[in-house]
């Protein structure tokens, strides 16, 4: 089942991502650390941690929003960064961060579809993407697309929420996750329906296993799994 973040509308999942990513776009980061208690950012180190032991002097950071992801992989001073995503206005908060931080000359911004990647065939040494996949229209697509870009032995990190499996984390997370994260996060964007699509999306949104198949399935090599803070989000690490 498709999840869509404006059910009355008739439009299709991207159009409606990439209006709803641009009408957050000014409080996403906010919104970001506070609704995740900074968690996130902890999160995204790891899975740079992750990415170390691979080769990674020219990094893909697929639907890269606001640049948080491509940011923090500065830290290991690759060449270059691209940044890409859906959304402009996602896009510009992340050229106005990366410009305060004079990173402009590593992380570059690209526009676009990941289902249909302006790139070069095995262009980049390795790909991340911090809560980008989910939100992807055709799956498959977009992950096929991650692996035609990298290199032979290149890897994917993907960060992205998963459920927790057990109690008492399990029912904690999901009356956060159902009752007050949509409030709080509807009502600071601004925007009736983007919080709300968040928890639908990830309740059907494949983790554990059944991503790790697909990405299988998708014509990687080998993809593994670390689980992060109770089973909140995973890191999934997939080889070309
Ligand atoms: C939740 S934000 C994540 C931003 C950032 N990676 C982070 O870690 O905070 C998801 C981003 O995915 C982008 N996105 C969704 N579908 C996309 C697609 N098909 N192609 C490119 N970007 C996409 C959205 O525009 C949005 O900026």
């Amino acid at each position: 089942m498709t999840v869509k973040p404006y059910k009355e509308s008739e439009d299709q999942k991207k159009q409606q991502v990439e209006q709803m990513f641009d009408n957050i776009a000014h409080k996403y980061d906010f919104l970001n650390h506070f609704l995740s208690l900074g968690i996130d950012k902890l999160w995204r180190r790891k899975a740079i941690r992750m990415l170390s032991v691979f080769p990674h002097n020219s990094i893909l950071d697929v639907a890269t929003g606001t640049g948080d992801f491509a940011v923090a992989a500065t830290r290991l001073s690759p060449a270059k960064i691209t940044g890409f995503d859906l959304s402009a206005n996602m896009i510009e908060v992340g050229r106005q961060k990366v410009e305060k931080l004079g990173l402009q000359n590593i992380i570059q911004f690209v526009k676009g579809d990941s289902e249909n990647m302006p790139f070069p065939d095995a262009s980049y040494d390795s790909i991340t993407v911090g809560f980008g996949v989910r939100n992807f229209e055709n799956l498959e697509k977009g992950l096929a697309e991650f692996h035609r870009v990298l290199k032979k032995d290149g890897v994917a990190v993907i960060l992205e929420f998963s459920r927790p499996r057990y109690f008492p984390m399990k029912q904690f997370y999901n009356f956060y996750f159902l009752h007050i994260l949509p409030r709080v996060g509807n009502k600071i964007s601004k925007d009736k329906s983007a919080y709300s699509y968040l928890p639908e999306s990830v309740m059907a949104f494949p983790d554990d296993q059944d991503f790790l198949g697909i990405l299988k399935k998708t014509g990687f090599k080998s993809a593994t799994q670390k689980r992060l803070t109770f089973g909140i989000a995973t890191i999934y690490l997939a080889q070309k």
